[in-house]
């Protein structure tokens, strides 16, 4: 355990979440900054293989914990008494998942954050930054969406969605902190091995496999899919550790481009050399039609703007998603 050497005051961060998908490719990116970084996870859908890169660094410290345990702010500072910028991305991250679990969800993603954003208000950090999500605005009519298209009226349709709007809502009202709407976020290291996976990491498990690639309804809804690095970037920005000084209100992250899931299965496909016929599979509960981000105020704010496009964010993420295989 850390004592009280001038090395341990150094800025640290903690990062809830930090053995998941997007919240490892965070804390590397935060302890290449030169941070220190207390991750949180509790493998619930994380896994120890993604903290392989900086389990072992010296300015990483690991808390394997439940959101919902109560102390885990003290113990952070505890651990890195320099401790000043929370990045909260544990969730439950599936939608029809939330539908099948709606109490579990709401006490995770949305009472365990809130308290969790109550502390670190209390205690006067530089910043926290929530994982907010596109799915806070509902089945909305009207694309692009605009932060100001979800509001108290907005008919959620999943505990998810609620839940993460009612997090960033509590953030916005506070006036302290950050929630940044993601879109569809993927790359290295989402995972495909549930039902509930990303569509995305689904997508390229089954295209490499030769399997049909299996599209939930027509195919005809699109996403707005937004690369992991980017996610990072914006993470950074958002907590004034980039070019920008600490934000603070909702904010969409996504390219602004929409896809539609024919469209990446085709594309996926092509990467894949896959030659199996598509597999057309009943519409999912609680699946929104259209998804694309209206993304100005994020850029106007921080400067920001997606850099990898979907062509070359596929390419990466089937590479890696390839080396996996031959390593397996
Ligand atoms: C996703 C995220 C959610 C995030 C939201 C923001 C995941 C698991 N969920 O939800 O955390 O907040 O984006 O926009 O990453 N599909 C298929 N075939 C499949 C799998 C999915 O056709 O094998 C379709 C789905 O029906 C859906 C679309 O692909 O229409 C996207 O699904 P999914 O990747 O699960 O993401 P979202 O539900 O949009």
């Amino acid at each position: 355990m850390p004592g009280s050497s001038a090395k341990d005051l150094k800025t640290a961060c903690l990062v809830t979440g930090c053995a998941g998908f997007v919240g490892s490719h965070l804390t590397e990116a935060l302890l290449g900054l030169g941070l220190a970084v207390v991750g949180v996870d509790n493998f619930f859908s994380g896994h120890r293989r993604n903290m392989a890169g900086f389990e072992a660094h010296p300015g990483f410290s690991f808390l394997e914990k439940n959101i919902l345990e109560p102390e885990i702010l003290a113990r952070a500072v505890d651990i890195r008494p320099g401790l000043a910028h929370v990045f909260h991305l544990a969730a439950i991250v599936s939608v029809p998942y939330s539908l099948a679990h709606p109490d579990e969800v709401m006490a995770v993603n949305h009472q365990a954050s809130v308290d969790l954003f109550d502390q670190a208000r209390a205690m006067a950090l530089a910043s926290f930054v929530f994982a907010g999500s596109a799915a806070e605005y509902g089945d909305c009519e009207s694309m692009p969406l605009a932060e100001s298209d979800a509001g108290p009226n907005t008919r959620q349709t999943s505990p998810y969605g609620r839940a993460k709007y009612l997090c960033s809502r509590h953030v916005e009202q506070a006036g302290f902190g950050s929630s940044l709407r993601f879109f569809n976020i993927y790359g290295p290291r989402q995972d495909p091995g549930s039902p509930y996976s990303g569509v995305v990491s689904r997508f390229i498990d089954q295209g490499l496999s030769g399997r049909p690639l299996t599209v939930f309804g027509d195919g005809g809804q699109s996403r707005d899919f937004l690369f992991v690095r980017d996610s990072v970037r914006a993470y950074v920005a958002a907590a004034g550790l980039g070019r920008v000084p600490v934000l603070s209100g909702v904010f969409n992250v996504g390219t602004g481009t929409s896809t539609t899931i024919l469209g990446l299965a085709e594309a996926v496909r092509r990467l894949t050399k896959n030659r199996a016929p598509l597999s057309f599979l009943p519409q999912r509960e609680g699946d929104v039609r259209r998804s694309l981000a209206e993304v100005s105020r994020f850029e106007r704010a921080a400067g920001f703007k997606a850099q990898t496009g979907l062509d070359k964010g596929l390419a990466r993420t089937v590479a890696w998603a390839r080396a996996q295989r031959g390593s397996a």
